[in-house]
């Protein structure tokens, strides 16, 4: 079997984030919203700069005093740079060091702590009872990057890292007692000290938690790893990350916070000047003559009610109902476009890693997908005819918003078969802090920068093309809150397509993809499923995304 090899083609006016870091030690995060951020409105614990794990208090640190530079490997061959975080207030402890790329703009933060009232045993800290070296760089611009080593039944979380070769205090950093800490895994490449495949096996890498989703205990720290894959298997990783012990969401917005951080950070999403398929409401599409069929039944379809409330309810995607275009030809190809002016998206907002982020999930619905485009060599574009072509199609983006001081951090923009986070010191915004989506011609995958991305092997590929238009949708203007999870239920009914768990597309039949296998034989092998219309969409809910992470 082939694997997609993803070549980023950025032809547009791609986003340089040409900043480098300051060279002074103190550094604050040098990354500005484009405008000051509102305060929130008031209520609950959302934005109180802390959380309590049950025990376990932690203040978010945005703040950083930088301990070692380098200017050459990971990212762009830019470097990295280390940091501690800067002031720690009093009585909480650093768990661990923060480190990132230089070829964006220094935007992050790491969480430190302290046992509070609720730990009964004072004892869910302890400093570590010694260090290893697990890296140096020997050269004139020396560092040392340590592994503390926990005592029975504590995990360490960070690293320390140092310039001289002298073993840090042991009151540098604190372990965490076992039943706080979960398992991590990879997240970002952040260093290779050569290039990623670097022969020497050493690569700095951000951190998540094994265990994401809705109801999961586990949370990032904002900490990084040192990886040698000569050492580590990337089974069981050396650092843990914390457990909330009591998730009661109370660190989640409320309803008034949640629409306020949707009218701050909502984005605009921009269709390809040649896009044909664009975006409707769910209800103009039912509005305008989009049928329900039943197996058994298919002669008879049912208009869908223009508020779904035919629809069946739950039940599992077992193909005894799908929905179809109107069957009148010229209402088909009317609906197939869409209607931009009723466009509308709709949120899903979850709490995500321990309760300490929440996750604005935003939904856009299209009547209708368009065919695939490839790029075979010096051919540029070649249609696939009916390849790609699906009625009813859901595609979202996620913002990742901090319960801690309310920043959005990252956005997902998703593709179907992946997708990419994109830390928002990178994202292009316009009008306040309002960022720029775009969705591709054809296939609405989402993406942050305008231009082409090609999927394939060399120059052989499906081409997904972005790029602005006046066709344009303010999401922040036209949004629904269709499904909260956490604290924050009321007042979201939850629709009832939303419910429908069947197809939203009409039954397909596969393609004969026979004679076009033989001639683009490595092109085809390429496509993902979903392509050849063997896969049909869902509706939003019913995808492993909604209640789990987005990847
Ligand atoms: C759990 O959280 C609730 C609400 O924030 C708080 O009142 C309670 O004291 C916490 N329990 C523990 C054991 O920390
Ligand atoms: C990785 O670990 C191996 C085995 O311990 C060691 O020989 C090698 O020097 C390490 N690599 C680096 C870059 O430290
Ligand atoms: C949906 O619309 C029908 C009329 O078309 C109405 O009778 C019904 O109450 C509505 N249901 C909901 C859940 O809004
Ligand atoms: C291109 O778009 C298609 C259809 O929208 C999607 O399935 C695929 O994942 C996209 N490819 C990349 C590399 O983003
Ligand atoms: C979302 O989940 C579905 C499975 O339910 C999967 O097919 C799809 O690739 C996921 N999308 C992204 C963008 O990760």
């Amino acid at each position: 079997m082939l694997y997609a090899i993803k070549l980023l083609l950025i032809m547009g006016n791609c986003l340089k984030s040409s900043s480098t870091i300051s060279s002074s030690n103190k550094d604050t995060s040098n990354f500005k919203f484009p405008s000051p951020l509102p305060s929130w409105p008031a209520g609950g614990d959302f934005a109180s700069g802390k959380i309590d794990l049950g025990g376990l208090e932690l203040h978010q640190i945005t703040s950083f005093n930088k301990i070692w530079s380098t200017y050459e490997g990971g990212p762009d061959n830019l470097g990295a740079s280390f940091f501690e975080p800067s002031p720690i207030p009093d009585g909480y402890s650093m768990l661990g060091s923060y480190a990132q790329p230089n070829n964006q703009p220094l935007f992050g933060w790491v969480l430190v702590g302290k046992s509070n009232t609720n730990d009964q045993s004072g004892n869910i800290l302890k400093k570590p009872i010694d260090y290893t070296l697990v890296w140096a760089n020997n050269q004139e611009n020396s560092a040392y990057f340590w592994l503390p080593t926990p005592s029975d039944g504590y995990k360490a979380i960070g690293h320390v890292i140092t310039i001289s070769s002298d073993k840090p205090s042991l009151d540098k950093i604190r372990c965490v007692r076992s039943d706080f800490t979960d398992e991590t895994e990879i997240d970002n490449w952040i260093w290779a000290q050569v290039t990623k495949e670097s022969a020497n096996g050493l690569n700095v890498y951000g951190l998540r938690p094994k265990t994401r989703g809705i109801n999961a205990q586990p949370l990032s720290v904002g900490t990084f790893l040192i990886h040698n894959s000569t050492n580590d298997g990337e089974s069981s990783l050396p650092l843990a990350c914390l457990k909330n012990q009591n998730l009661t969401f109370s660190t989640m917005p409320n309803f008034p916070q949640i629409q306020a951080l949707f009218e701050t950070y909502s984005p605009y999403i921009y269709f390809h000047p040649k896009e044909i398929y664009l975006p409707s409401s769910v209800n103009w599409y039912f509005s305008n003559g989009a049928m329900l069929y039943k197996k058994g039944d298919e002669s008879e379809p049912i208009l869908v009610e223009p508020n779904g409330s035919n629809l069946p309810q739950g039940g599992s995607n077992d193909g005894s109902y799908w929905l179809d275009l109107p069957v009148d030809e010229e209402a088909k190809e009317e609906v197939k476009r869409g209607d931009l002016q009723s466009a509308e998206v709709y949120l899903h907002v979850k709490p995500i890693l321990g309760s300490t982020f929440t996750d604005i999930q935003v939904w856009l619905f299209y009547p209708f997908n368009g065919h695939s485009t490839a790029k075979l060599g010096i051919i540029d574009e070649i249609s696939l005819g009916k390849i790609g072509e699906h009625v009813g199609d859901w595609e979202h983006v996620t913002l990742r918003i901090s319960n801690l001081d309310g920043i959005l951090y990252r956005v997902y923009f998703a593709e179907h078969s992946g997708g990419k986070w994109v830390d928002s010191c990178l994202l292009e915004f316009e009008k306040g802090n309002k960022f720029v989506g775009y969705s591709s011609l054809n296939g609405h995958a989402s993406y942050y920068k305008e231009g082409v991305v090609l999927q394939g092997v060399g120059d052989i590929g499906i081409r997904n093309d972005t790029g602005k238009s006046d066709m344009v949708i303010d999401t922040g203007a036209r949004f629904t809150v269709v499904a909260a999870e956490g604290l924050i239920t009321a007042d979201v009914v939850e629709p009832p397509w939303l419910n429908y768990a069947r197809e939203w597309v009409e039954k397909v039949e596969k393609f004969l993809i026979g004679d076009l296998k033989t001639a683009f034989e490595k092109l085809v092998n390429l496509l993902p499923d979903e392509i050849y219309g063997e896969e049909g969409p869902t509706g939003p809910k019913m995808k492993n995304n909604w209640s789990g992470d987005e990847k």
